[in-house]
C-alpha cells in the first residue's frame, strides 16, 4: 500500500491542487481531510480551467475515488454550488465522491461569527479570514455542544436538533451586537428547511469514510492524501495566531482522515519558488516593493477563493525547512519556477536576525516572527523562459543551481519541478522515481 500525502510548505496556495490531479491517476483513491471552502484548489486540464474549493482535486478522474473525511469542515450550499458547477461542465461527482458522515457542517451563522473574528484587531492586525465561517465551525466541533455533522442530516431527529441550536445561536449572535440581517438569516424555521434540502441533495453520497479507508489501507490501495491551507497555517505549528483552525502540516493527515501513521510512506511538500501570503500575519521575507509587485503580476498573485492579492516575497528557507521536518517531507516540489524566469537577481533566505542575534530556526511567538530580520543569500537570475522546459536538462545552468541551494537549504531533493499551471508544464526528477512517482505520458 502507498498512502502519498501533498503538504504546502508555506501559507497556502503552492499549487497542491495541480499536483494532486497530476497525480490523481496513479492512485486508487484522493482524500480531503481538513479544512473547508476556504481552500481554492486551481486544476487546469487543457482550456479548461477547475477552482476547487471542497471536492478533492482528483475529482475529474473517474477511475479514481475521492473521499471527503471527519476531519473537513463544509458548507453545504456552497458544496452543492460546487457539484452542480462541475455537473454543467459533465464532471458527475455522484459517481466518485463519498463525504464522511462525521464531517462538521459550517452553518450560516458560522459565517456571520468569521465577520466578527476579521473585525477584531489581534497582536496589532486583522487575521484576514477567508470568510468561509472555518474557524467558527471548528469552534463549535472543539466546544461540541452547538456542532452539527453530516450524519445529523440524515437522523429523523434532525429537524429538533438543527431547530434548539438555530434558537441559541439567533440570542447568542443578537447579544454579540450582529446585524439583523444576520440573525434573519439564521431564522431557526429558516435553517430547519435548508438542512431538509441539503439533505434531499446530499443523502446519497453521505456515509461512512472511516471504515472505507482503512479497508482500502488494508487492501493494498493507493492513496493520495491532499492537504488544504500550507505548513505556516497549522493551529499548533504555525504563525499563531494568524493561521487557519486546523492542522494544515503533515501531522493532520492521520487525524483528519482517519488512518495510523503506519499506512503513510511518502509525503510530497509543495512550496512555491518563492514565498507568498494572504490575509494578516508576519512574513519576513515580504516585498513591499517593485519587486513583490512584479512577482505578484508575473505569477498572478490572487486568491483562488477571495480574490484578494497576494503578499509576495523571496522563499524563506529557515520557515520551510521547519515546515519539512515537521511534515515529515521525503520530497520537496518546487513550483512556479517560470516566475523568476523575469528576475536579474534572486535572493533566498538562510537564517534570521531577530533582536541582534543569528538565528536558524523559526521563533513560536507572531511578534518575535515580525521582529526576525532576513538574512539573505543572493543568486543571479537566469533571465531565460523555461514555460517549455519539460526535462532536467533542458533547465538553465542558473535554474538548476537555485533548484540545488533549495534543496541543500531546506535538506530535502526536489522531485518535481513546475513551470506553468498546466498538467504539461511538469518536470519530474531522478528524485520523484524513489517516491515511486512517474513521469506522465503526453498530456
Ligand atoms: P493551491 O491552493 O495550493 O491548490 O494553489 P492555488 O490553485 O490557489 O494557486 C496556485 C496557482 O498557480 C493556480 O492559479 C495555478 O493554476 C497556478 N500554477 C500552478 N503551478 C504553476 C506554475 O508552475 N507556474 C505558474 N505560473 N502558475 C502555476
Ligand atoms: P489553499 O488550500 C491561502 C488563510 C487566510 C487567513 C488565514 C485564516 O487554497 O492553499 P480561515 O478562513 O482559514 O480562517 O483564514 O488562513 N488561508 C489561506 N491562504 N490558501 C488557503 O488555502 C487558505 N486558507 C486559509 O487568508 O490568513
Ligand atoms: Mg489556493
Amino acid at each position: 500500500m502507498s498512502g502519498t500525502c501533498v503538504i504546502g510548505l508555506q501559507w497556502g496556495d503552492e499549487a497542491k491542487g495541480k499536483l494532486v490531479d497530476l497525480l490523481a491517476p496513479q492512485f486508487d483513491l484522493v482524500v480531503r481531510y481538513q479544512g473547508g471552502a476556504n481552500a481554492g484548489h486551481t486544476v487546469v486540464a487543457g482550456d479548461e480551467v477547475y477552482k476547487l474549493h471542497h471536492i478533492p482535486s482528483g475529482i475529474l478522474h473517474p477511475e479514481v475515488q475521492n473521499l471527503i473525511t471527519p476531519g473537513v469542515v463544509i458548507n453545504p450550499t456552497t458544496m452543492l454550488d460546487e457539484i452542480n458547477g462541475l455537473a454543467k461542465r459533465g464532471v458527475i461527482c455522484q459517481d466518485n465522491l463519498r463525504i464522511s458522515e462525521r464531517a462538521h457542517l459550517v452553518m450560516p451563522w458560522h459565517m456571520a461569527e468569521d465577520k466578527f473574528i476579521n473585525a477584531t484587531v489581534v497582536r496589532g492586525e486583522s487575521i484576514g479570514t477567508t470568510n468561509r465561517g472555518i474557524g467558527p465551525c471548528y469552534r463549535d466541533k472543539v466546544g461540541r455542544t452547538h456542532a452539527i455533522r453530516m450524519t445529523d442530516l440524515v437522523q429523523s431527529t434532525r429537524d429538533e436538533r438543527i431547530g434548539i441550536v438555530a434558537e441559541q445561536k439567533v440570542t447568542l449572535l443578537g447579544n454579540m451586537g450582529a446585524p439583523q440581517e444576520d440573525l434573519d438569516e439564521i431564522a431557526p424555521d429558516k435553517i430547519v428547511a435548508l438542512a431538509a434540502s441539503w439533505a434531499d441533495q446530499l443523502h446519497g453520497m453521505i456515509g461512512d469514510t472511516t471504515d472505507f479507508l482503512l479497508d482500502a489501507c488494508e487492501a493494498d490501495k493507493r492513496i493520495l492524501f491532499e492537504g488544504a491551507q500550507g505548513a505556516l497555517l497549522d493551529i499548533d505549528h504555525g504563525t499563531f495566531p494568524f493561521v487557519t483552525s486546523s492542522n494544515s502540516s503533515g501531522v493532520g493527515v492521520c487525524a483528519g482522515a482517519g488512518v495510523p501513521p503506519r499506512w503513510i510512506n511518502q509525503v510530497l511538500g509543495v512550496c512555491k519558488a518563492y514565498s507568498t501570503r494572504v490575509g494578516g500575519g508576519p512574513f519576513p521575507t515580504e516585498l513591499e516593493d517593485e519587486t513583490g509587485d512584479r512577482i505578484r503580476k508575473l505569477g498572478n498573485e490572487f486568491g483562488t477563493t477571495t480574490g484578494r492579492p497576494r503578499r509576495c516575497g523571496w522563499f524563506d528557507a529557515v520557515a520551510v525547512r521547519y515546515t519539512a521536518r515537521l511534515s515529515g517531507v521525503t520530497r520537496l516540489a518546487l513550483m512556479m519556477m517560470d516566475v523568476l524566469s523575469h528576475l536579474d537577481e534572486l535572493k533566498v533566505c538562510v537564517a534570521y536576525e531577530l533582536d541582534g542575534e543569528r538565528i536558524e530556526r523559526l521563533p513560536s511567538h507572531a511578534d518575535q516572527i515580525r521582529r526576525c530580520l532576513p538574512i539573505y543569500e543572493t543568486i543571479p537570475g537566469w533571465k531565460q523562459p523555461v514555460d517549455d522546459v519539460r526535462s532536467v536538462d533542458e533547465f538553465p545552468a542558473g535554474a538548476l543551481a537555485y533548484v540545488k541551494r533549495i534543496e541543500e537549504l531546506v535538506g530535502i531533493p526536489v522531485g518535481v519541478l513546475s513551470v506553468g499551471p498546466d498538467r504539461a508544464q511538469t518536470v519530474f526528477t531522478d528524485a520523484a522515481a524513489e517516491l515511486s512517482l512517474q513521469p506522465l505520458g503526453p498530456q
